[in-house]
């Protein structure tokens, strides 16, 4: 693998994951279901939840992914949205928004927010850790049900979850997957895993742009048979052992050391704030701004570097002081040299804009 010519970060490669540690807990998730993505782990909770009890509103963070929030109310009609402050780690979910026969959605906003559950008379509550499995917030969650999109974290093509929480008390089952019938061999889904599968495959090996500019396409084909197929489809047993492989692998402990070597090099900035939770391991480097354009600018010299943010999420438009994020991968594949890189890329930004601040003083 070539990182001059692949860059940092963006979707994982495939690589072999045998020599990371699973983690000691797993007894934390209970009764659980795989699936093919996040998304369908939602529907299929939602669908659970409405054989049992009647329900209002379904009410999503207004702080959101925008695919995700397309993709549901393409499937339910009765979807609200609340504020939270997605940047303020002590920002909590004001509960009297809600009836007790209304289901809500809570992000734990990568691994970084707890999730207090009130006590009596409440809504039903759906806890999404996609940017936080096996985080504190995910281990210890006493939602109702829980779900997260594993291809986030796992280095696998594609890959969803839902379960029920050890510490939870909703008495309403998770059913089990029923088959959808679609024929195997169009089937989106399998189709949309083998397609990433390769993308991976070839991302692992690249050497060249041709090969770079193949990876990237796979990708975003096997993304769009996603958002472009509501049906829920089981796993294929190969590819929920290729998951289940990876489940409870400890990825988390290469971020925590990763973040603290990167935040010892960093260079305080007057532009963003880096976003870390107390006590919690973020999803990765997560760099919050309150301006577009510097945002924008800031994202395009990363890029320029050849390192490749996720932001998180694009389409938001929210009242708090801080409204744009960009997550820099610090994953399990990078190793000091490559966070090294990453800093003084940032660092060198930082210097750049404040160099740009005090001409505009003098
Ligand atoms: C917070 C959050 N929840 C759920 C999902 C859905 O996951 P998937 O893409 O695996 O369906 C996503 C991303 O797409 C997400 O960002």
């Amino acid at each position: 693998m070539q990182k001059n010519v692949i860059g940092y970060g963006s979707i994982f490669h495939k690589e072999d994951t045998t020599h990371i540690k699973n983690i000691s807990n797993t007894t934390f998730i209970g009764e659980h279901e795989l699936f093919y993505a996040g998304r369908y782990a939602i529907k299929h909770v939602i669908y659970c939840i409405l054989e049992y009890k009647n329900i209002n509103q379904i009410w999503l963070p207004n702080y959101y992914c925008p695919y995700v929030k397309n993709w549901l109310e393409q499937e339910f009609n009765t979807i609200k949205y609340y504020d939270i402050d997605p940047f303020d780690v002590a920002d909590t979910i004001d509960w009297s928004l809600f009836s007790p026969n209304d289901l809500v959605i809570a992000n734990n906003y990568w691994g970084v927010k707890e999730n207090k559950i009130p006590n009596g008379d409440r809504p039903i509550v759906i806890e999404d850790h996609s940017h936080g499995w096996l985080s504190k917030g995910c281990i210890e969650s006493k939602a109702d049900f829980c779900i997260a999109s594993l291809r986030k974290t796992l280095p696998v093509p594609l890959g969803g979850i839902a379960w029920k929480p050890e510490m939870g008390t909703c008495k309403i089952p998770l059913k089990p997957l029923k088959n959808a019938g679609l024929n195997a061999e169009i089937n989106p889904m399998h189709l949309s895993w083998d397609i990433i599968d390769n993308a991976m495959k070839t991302k692992a090996t690249c050497t060249n742009n041709e090969e770079k500019i193949a990876f990237l396409l796979g990708y975003s084909q096997g993304e769009t048979l996603l958002r472009n197929t509501q049906e829920i489809v089981p796993l294929l047993a190969k590819h929920e052992a290729d998951i289940r492989k990876n489940l409870f692998k400890d990825f988390n402990t290469y971020k925590i050391a990763n973040l603290t070597f990167i935040l010892k090099t960093l260079e305080p900035s007057q532009t963003f704030k880096v976003i870390i939770g107390n006590n919690k391991f973020p999803f990765g480097l997560l760099i919050a701004f309150k301006d577009w354009e510097l945002f924008t600018n800031f994202k395009q010299f990363l890029i320029t570097n050849m390192i490749y943010p996720a932001e998180l999420w694009p389409q938001n438009r929210i009242a708090q002081e801080y409204k744009f994020l960009l997550n820099i991968h610090i994953d399990f594949r990078y190793n000091e040299a490559d966070l090294e890189y990453i800093s003084k890329t940032i660092n060198q930004w930082t210097l750049q804009q404040s160099y740009i601040n005090t001409e505009q003083e003098l």
